[in-house]
């Protein structure tokens, strides 16, 4: 057993390797009970791989991985039983000639579950995802790509698992597309309390999650609720923004030669945000410094620091003084 009964997710000093390449070095994170965790990172940084840990389908190198307590190597049926797994290519799981009411028997079946359940089943989690009879029932190969996700994650769900995962459940999709799949998936979460994990590309999962994990490479770049990686910022979450009267790269340069200026990110087309380590008091000298340096600006303004911020200047820390980076 877990040494953190509390934890869903619990992932301790994982390392998996193929051959002499490790996918995963090293990495440790966990999820709570109804936690929605995000896993970002980019192509090749070992996202999948964890889920595939988590689901028993390869076995870890060496380290830890543990779901509701339970050692994932040692009870592969029982996990099974806990997990639900929605995987990177939906098509692989559909059957396109199906109706999803005739998925979900199909799935559910796989489960030993009787008919009567899984229509039961398939129908709850099917409304909770905006799907009302007539979609319920029409051929998958006539649905819309953000209508047949919603499929896969309701086979995901069929034998009622307490955590599901999730293997880039927005990619393909449009934007409008991508919000509504994530704001069903916060419905599933709040209406069933079921335990997420979200992998994705993009940085616009983390405003649905409730802790998030960034993975570089095979390691744990940052781990954290959203607002204790952005308290890690010098401001502690807040930041200095100012509206520039034209923004050009010789200005950047001079505004990170400021004294007291760490980290630099760029809102929009005309403004920075400046961090620095007390934004409040650092305001009027702020002010000050700008008009010696003959720095054009139309406003000067204390604002909350978010974690688009946090991703800009954080994890490219290195590439120069001041963490100010390409947008
Ligand atoms: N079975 C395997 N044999 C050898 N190498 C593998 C295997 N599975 C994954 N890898 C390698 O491990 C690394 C991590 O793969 P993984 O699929 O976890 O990445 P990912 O973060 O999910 O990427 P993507 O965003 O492209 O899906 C990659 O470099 C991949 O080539
Ligand atoms: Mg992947």
């Amino acid at each position: 057993m877990s040494d953190h009964p509390e934890r869903e997710i619990d992932i301790i000093d994982l390392k998996v390797a193929f051959g002499k390449f490790y996918a995963l070095s090293g990495v440790s994170f966990f999820a709570d009970k109804r936690e929605v965790l995000g896993i970002i990172g980019a192509s090749g940084a070992g996202k999948t791989t964890v889920l595939r840990v988590l689901t028993g389908q390869i076995g870890p190198t060496s380290g830890k991985a543990y779901v509701g307590g339970h050692d994932v190597t040692k009870k592969r049926k029982l996990i099974s039983l806990l997990v639900g797994y929605v995987p990177q290519l939906e098509h692989l799981s559909l059957y396109w000639d199906f109706t999803p009411l005739q998925n979900a028997q199909f799935f559910g079946r796989c489960y030993g579950l009787r008919p009567k359940e899984i229509e039961k089943r398939s129908r709850n989690v099917l409304e909770i995802l905006g799907f009302d009879e007539e979609l319920m029932t029409k051929h998958v190969k006539k649905l819309s790509g953000g209508e047949r996700k919603r499929v896969s994650i309701c086979l995901g769900m069929i034998h009622d698992p307490p955590v599901l995962l999730l293997d880039e459940p927005t990619t393909g999709l449009d934007a409008h597309l991508r919000h509504e799949t994530l704001n069903y998936l916060k419905r599933l979460n709040y209406e069933l309390g079921t335990t997420m994990v979200i992998i994705s590309h993009d940085l616009e999962i983390v405003d649905y999650c409730t802790r998030v994990c960034l993975l570089e490479e095979g390691l744990v770049s940052q781990f954290g609720t959203p607002d204790e990686l952005i308290s890690t910022l010098p401001g502690h979450g807040e930041s200095l923004l100012v509206i520039l009267g034209s923004r050009s790269p010789a200005m950047l340069d001079l505004l990170g030669e400021i004294p007291g200026v760490k980290y630099m990110a760029r809102v929009g087309r005309q403004s920075v945000k400046l961090f620095v380590d007390n934004p409040s008091q650092e305001l009027v000298p702020l002010i000050e410094t700008l008009n010696e340096m003959k720095i054009p600006f139309d406003e000067v303004s204390l604002v909350e620091a978010d974690f688009f911020d946090f991703f800009q200047v954080k994890p490219f820390r290195q590439k120069d003084q001041t963490g100010e980076v390409e947008v």
